[in-house]
């Protein structure tokens, strides 16, 4: 709060006095048709937002890819060990083999740092065993407080020596556990010579729309009031990897699970690739996204590049990716597609070649020779598809761009006029965006040796507005935005502030001040930008806007936000709509937070923000006359 009277007191007693009205003329013709894409996601397995957050699997380290026990212990005083004499599959050689025991041995699983549990759900698990066993197996959800069991059922074991078989059960809890400090148990009856190998020891609870290996419910719920229109992915730097050999191949991630070997993400965990290149495409499909897909452009994260004569392989990798998503079943990759189970093909539309390869010394041999090679051998076999280029640094023929700023609030309002002059024909996404940390006082850029900041903030996410903003202004040549990261498990991120954040309990989860903005623009979608005329000397700063309409909707729209006006005032607006009728309708949607610049949602306080709704009417010649206070993102609808 402090900020605030301050700016107040030395702005030479300007506290409180009215504001120059914004005065705006909208035309109805004469703006420019828009992206329809103007807002998306983006998404990467960073914070485990894929394993052991979207991506609804409940066991941690269900197939020891790692080569660790990590998340398991023994049950029944048994012993555990990592065994690789036996073999699951080629993808997964090690497994568990468990000893010893008395009236019962077996193994336990803490979860991604815990279980839910609700008698409303249903749980559904697998697992392999192997070595000669023929009593039942006991499968439970348990308290690990109080040992007390919410769920438990039994299975007749199939296990015999010499070969892998796999068991499936489901759970129904009786009750629901009053809070996620539960553990998974997996036990048995033992002879004194059991020994017993387990892998890919699996449990999912109910999953969006039903999708067998699907997605958490009520992440995506979350994600789907973001009304995205585009999924940039798989990433990210974990496209890219962090040495050589360690970047994301698409045909490991698809396939039965047990064909699936996983890899050392970039962020310090394994990724399982459970969630693979099949369920991202069914997840653009369930919440209505086109894919942008990022394909590894062989640069890696510690500064190493493929070289031009060793390059080939990659851009092989990335036509058959293409022929594995659109191809004909008569193509080998398309068979490979059927054979899968997916017949009917999937579109693809856009591609990304890399990430950020402007970074790492990775921009020379980009421009030289790896963008080039990529493009050229996409579009010789699908001119269609549109492709990004993975910085702003570098188009290439009808390339377009990805941006990414990561910066405070001040640097991004300062950026409001960014894209006012971007030439046409190579359109930018800003594929990454986030205010991390605070204003200095000076206009400066981010410092990546000082902390960032663990929440968005609300003067954070108000300048993100006014980026957006600028952004909107220019939406023919910027062809969409997404906030990053998307994700965040409170129990082990890489980053912070995040878009929405998660434990296992979902009664955690939380959404970020950035969100309700982001939900607000993107369910407001203009079809054309339109030109507004300001009179009176109005001009931007500390008012921001961007005028527009929807054909789809038949309505008018001015989105604006308000950054540091002066002494903290209302700022009037007098907004005319050409050919608006008086008494017309309008909705006007302000959003605020009253805890003031710093203000934050954290799982213990999720609504910082406030949302105001009010009904308005035209007055004379069809002017919509409303004021919004300082640091308010707002917008307003008018039905012509
Ligand atoms: C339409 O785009 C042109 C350049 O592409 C720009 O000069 C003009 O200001 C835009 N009009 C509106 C209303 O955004
Ligand atoms: C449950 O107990 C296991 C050990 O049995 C432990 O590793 C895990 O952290 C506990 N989970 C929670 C959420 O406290
Ligand atoms: C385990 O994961 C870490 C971090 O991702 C990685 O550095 C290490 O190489 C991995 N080990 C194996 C055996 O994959
Ligand atoms: C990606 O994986 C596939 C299958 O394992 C392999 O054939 C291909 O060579 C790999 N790509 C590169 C560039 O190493
Ligand atoms: C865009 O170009 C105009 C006209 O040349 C200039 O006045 C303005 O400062 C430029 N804006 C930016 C953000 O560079
Ligand atoms: C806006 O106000 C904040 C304090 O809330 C201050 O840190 C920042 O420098 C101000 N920025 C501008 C451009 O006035
Ligand atoms: C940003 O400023 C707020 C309010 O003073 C403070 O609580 C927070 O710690 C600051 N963040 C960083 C990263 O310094
Ligand atoms: C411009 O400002 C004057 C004085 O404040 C006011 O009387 C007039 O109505 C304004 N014009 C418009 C178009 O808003």
């Amino acid at each position: 709060m402090a900020p605030l009277s301050l700016r107040a007191l030395s702005l030479l007693g300007l506290a409180g006095a009215a504001a120059a009205a914004v005065t705006l003329s909208v035309a109805k013709s004469g703006g420019n048709a828009t992206s329809p894409y103007m807002y998306g996601i983006m998404f990467e397995d960073i914070s485990h937002s894929g394993d052991g957050g979207l991506y609804a699997e409940l066991i941690q380290n269900r197939a020891f890819q790692n080569g660790t026990l990590d998340a398991w212990s023994a049950v029944g005083g048994a012993t555990l060990a990592l065994d690789t004499s036996t073999p699951l599959s080629q993808a997964l050689p090690r497994s568990v083999k468990v000893t010893g025991g008395q009236h019962t041995a077996g193994l336990k699983n803490s979860g991604f740092w815990g279980f839910d549990v609700k008698k409303s759900k249903k749980y559904t698990g697998s697992f392999y065993s192997y070595g000669e066993y023929s009593g039942r197996f006991t499968v439970s959800l348990v308290s690990n407080t109080t040992s007390e069991i919410f769920a438990t059922t039994t299975v007749k074991s199939k296990s015999v020596a010499g070969r892998w078989t796999q068991h499936t059960f489901e759970l129904r809890p009786t009750k629901d556990a009053p809070d996620i400090s539960n553990s998974f148990v997996l036990e048995y009856k033992p002879t004194p010579h059991t020994e017993l190998k387990f892998n890919l020891i699996s449990l999912f609870p109910p999953t969006y729309k039903n999708r067998a290996n699907g997605m958490r419910p009520e992440l995506m719920e979350k994600l789907k009031e973001l009304n995205p229109t585009y999924i940039r992915c798989p990433g990210g730097n974990n496209v890219e990897g962090n040495y050589a050999g360690n970047y994301w191949n698409w045909s490991a991630t698809v396939g039965p699970l047990k064909d699936r070997p996983g890899r050392p993400g970039t962020w310090g965990y394994y990724n399982t690739d459970g969630l693979g290149l099949v369920e991202y495409m069914h997840w653009a499909e369930d919440l209505g996204m086109d894919v942008v897909l990022a394909v590894p452009a062989g640069l890696y994260l510690d500064g190493e590049v493929v070289s031009e004569a060793d390059l080939a392989p990659f851009v092989q990798d990335a036509l058959n990716e293409l022929e594995f998503l659109m191809g004909d079943v008569s193509t080998p990759y398309g068979a490979l597609r059927a054979k899968l189970g997916y017949p009917k093909p999937w579109k693809i539309k856009f591609v990304e070649i890399g990430n950020e390869d402007n970074l790492w010394g990775g921009l020379d041999s980009y421009k030289g020779y790896r963008f080039r090679m990529f493009y050229d051998a996409i579009k010789a076999k699908y001119p269609d598809i549109f492709i990004f280029s993975s910085t702003a640094e570098y188009m290439y023929k009808q390339s377009g761009r990805d941006y990414h700023e990561y910066t405070r609030p001040d640097y991004f309002v300062s950026q409001f006029g960014m894209f006012d002059n971007w030439t046409a024909g190579n359109p930018i996404m800003i594929g990454e965006f986030a205010s991390i940390q605070n204003n200095t006082g000076k206009l400066e850029d981010t410092d990546w040796n000082a902390p960032k900041n663990p929440w968005s903030t609300w003067i954070g996410s108000v300048a993100e507005a006014v980026f957006l903003l600028g952004a909107e202004r220019n939406s023919d040549r910027v062809w969409g935005v997404s906030f990053a990261p998307l994700l965040q498990n409170l129990n082990s991120y890489q980053w912070t502030p995040d878009l929405i954040s998660f434990t296992a309990d979902p009664a955690d989860t939380t959404v970020s001040v950035s969100y309700p903005i982001l939900s607000l623009f993107a369910k407001h979608p203009l079809t054309h930008t339109l030109p507004a005329t300001a009179a009176n000397g109005t001009s931007f700063g500390p008012a921001y806007w961007v005028a527009g309409r929807n054909d789809a909707a038949g309505t008018y729209l001015l989105k604006a936000a308000v950054y540091n006006s002066t002494g903290g005032a209302e700022v009037p607006f007098r907004v005319g709509f050409d050919g608006l009728s008086r008494g017309a309708p309008a909705t006007l949607t302000v959003l605020t937070a009253p805890g003031g610049p710093f203000a934050h949602n954290t799982p213990a306080n999720k609504n910082a923000v406030k949302t105001a709704v009010t009904q308005l009417r035209a007055g004379e010649g069809g002017v919509l006359e409303f004021s919004l206070p300082d640091l308010s993102v707002a917008v307003l609808e008018a039905k012509w």
